[in-house]
């Protein structure tokens, strides 16, 4: 029996979702935590690419049960078309697929005033995805969310909508100088995803009980990455949830004492998208040449990512606070072909060194990087399934990052589809 949660170590797109791909033919659970459709987990396969935001990335590979959790929010409108394209793909979801009764719902307006908010905040903008986010996860903490388990009465939904709009109206009509919506027509765009995601709204939180009881393998899948946790993350420009391995727990219902690994994934380079600091982000042609190399475009909004040297201050951080005993190495085969790779081994803040990465957003944003060069690769690596197979210098590259780290590389992904991976 295992309980493994996978992580994202940076700032997402790490490649989460190949991975709890590969790892789900082993669980009989398969839970995603947090987050909402603002994720993107793409996964390749028998000559398909699937893009997957909400339904956890188990589903195409064995048949263990996939679980929504209950720190997740839900847009039901996108979920109702994310199953159905899903089901067009001949994959069954009854009996196998689980949405927990207390994840919170991601309302239209959510949608929209995750929009307005970053309009207003023009130059500070955050970057988000616009899927409604940071609106829902308010919602829920103000205590005035609405939950998956309230679709299944329409009288509760109706007037928890209606108590809800009235503040909203509020704030569009004098805040934002925008049209003010009506319950009536919320509860009708609700209608056929009600009737569509009903029948899989049930208590999750005992199903996994029950699953830790009977000695059952669960795999608990990360969203986003650990530098845009709310608490951890380079905050305020993260997002409103906690990918970290303590939101495993809080977002499934499992104890943290039931964990048995936690995983953490990192691409050979680092990216991110949206706004916020990035200490190791090449502006030059360097970076360009990641982004084409990696296709280092959103899965979510399509939006260019920026790209950057491996930065193990950081890398590092991520490994003490989710206590990441195993780590996946992904986007290795980008790596070919450079003379030299520079990782960031410390950094300089107000001219003293440290391997400590700052918490205030200030320290931050004044981070110098300090890289050390390591020696390239000519081969072309590839779809190698085999440790053997990798050149020295491959070699040497990910030896140098676990002595750094601690932790030892356990998968190394050298493409993106499922067969392309080294087990050690
Ligand atoms: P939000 O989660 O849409 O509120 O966006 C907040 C920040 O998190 C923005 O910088 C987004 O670009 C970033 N973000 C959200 N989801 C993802 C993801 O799945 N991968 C990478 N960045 C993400």
């Amino acid at each position: 029996m295992s309980v493994r949660v996978v992580i994202g170590a940076q700032w997402g797109d790490e490649g989460k979702g190949k991975i709890v791909d590969l790892l789900s033919d082993k669980a009989e659970y398969v839970v995603r935590y947090q987050g909402g459709a603002n994720a993107g987990h793409t996964l390749k396969f028998d000559d398909k690419t699937v893009v997957l935001h909400l339904i956890p990335s188990g589903i195409f590979n064995g048949d263990a049960h996939c679980v929504i959790g209950n720190g997740v929010v839900i847009d039901p409108i996108a979920l109702v078309k994310e199953i159905e394209g899903v089901k067009e793909m001949g994959f069954q979801l009854e009996g196998r697929f689980h949405i927990s009764q207390t994840a919170h719902v991601i309302l239209p307006y959510h949608k929209l005033l995750d929009q307005l908010k970053e309009k207003r905040r023009a130059g500070n903008a955050i970057g988000t995805t616009g899927r409604g986010i940071g609106p829902a996860y308010v919602s829920k903490v103000s205590r005035v969310g609405i939950r998956m388990v309230d679709l299944l009465d329409k009288e509760v939904l109706k007037s928890k909508i209606e108590q809800n709009i009235a503040d909203i109206n509020f704030a569009l009509e004098n805040l934002y100088k925008e049209p003010t919506l009506s319950a009536d027509d919320l509860m009708a765009e609700l209608d056929d995803s009600i009737n569509t995601l009903s029948p899989f709204i049930c208590n999750t939180t005992n199903m996994l009980h029950e699953g830790l009881e009977a000695n059952k393998s669960i795999l608990l899948e990360g969203a986003q990455g650990s530098l845009l946790d709310v608490d951890h993350g380079t905050y305020p420009y993260v997002t409103s949830s906690s990918p970290t391995s303590g939101g495993a727990c809080t977002g499934s219902g499992v104890p943290p004492t039931a964990l048995t690994h936690v995983m953490g994934i990192t691409k050979a380079y680092c990216t991110r998208v949206g706004n916020g600091p990035f200490p190791t982000e090449l502006h030059d042609d360097m970076g360009e040449e990641l982004r084409k190399k990696g296709h280092e475009f959103g899965a979510t909004t399509g939006r260019p990512r920026r790209c950057g040297w491996l930065d193990l201050v950081a890398l590092k951080y991520a490994c003490r606070i989710n206590g990441i005993n195993e780590l996946t190495l992904t986007k290795m085969d980008v790596m070919d072909g450079f003379d030299e790779i520079q990782v960031c081994t410390s950094y300089i803040i107000d001219g003293k060194e440290t391997k400590v990465f700052p918490l205030s957003l200030t320290e931050i944003e004044k981070i110098e990087p300090v890289y050390t060069a390591l020696p390239g690769w000519d081969k072309d690596i590839s779809g190698m399934t085999k440790w053997d197979e990798l050149p020295e210098a491959a070699k040497s590259y990910i030896n140098y990052v676990e002595e750094y780290l601690g932790v030892k590389f356990t998968i190394i992904s050298t493409g993106p589809k499922r067969t392309e991976t080294i087990i050690r």
